[in-house]
């Protein structure tokens, strides 16, 4: 248990990651009175389908934090390459094998922020969202929205 670390990073998120031009990228607040569970916000990246759009985050800490990453899982539906149309189930590297004690939930949503920029069609958690965005760009963005 290192709760320090989770106040911490708590304090950073809590009045929301915000761009240089102010506009607002990330925020994150703690559900109830459990210091291990949050609830993430995403706000959809300028100039994408998503622009606009709020999407709601479930972040659960485990025990082992930060040698383990974070669970974390769209509350929000999504129509993304990367992110399960149906659970809301994230594939992003980070949030697996490429997690590392130097990283904090405030970059693991970060990333998830860019990751609506630039999906991952290629390695797929939504194998039909993934399809149509390779093969009819338009439908999926229109989807999307
Ligand atoms: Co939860």
């Amino acid at each position: 248990m290192d709760n320090g670390r989770i106040m911490k990073e708590l304090k950073e998120l809590q009045d929301g990651v915000k761009k240089a031009n102010g506009e607002l990228v990330v925020e994150a607040k703690v559900v109830g009175d459990d210091l291990r569970h949050w609830k993430g916000k995403i706000f959809g990246p300028k100039d994408t389908c998503y622009e606009g759009g709020i999407f709601y985050v479930d972040i659960h800490i485990p025990p082992d934090y930060p040698f383990k990453p974070p669970k974390m899982k769209f509350d929000t539906k999504i129509w993304h390459p990367n992110i399960s149309s149906q659970t809301g189930a994230i594939c992003l590297d980070i949030l697996k094998n490429e997690w590392t004690p130097a990283l904090t939930i405030r970059t693991a949503l970060i990333s998830l922020q860019a990751l609506l920029c630039a999906p991952e069609p290629d390695d797929p958690q939504d194998a039909e969202v993934a399809r149509q965005y390779k093969s009819d760009r338009p439908l999926y963005e229109l989807t999307a929205k």
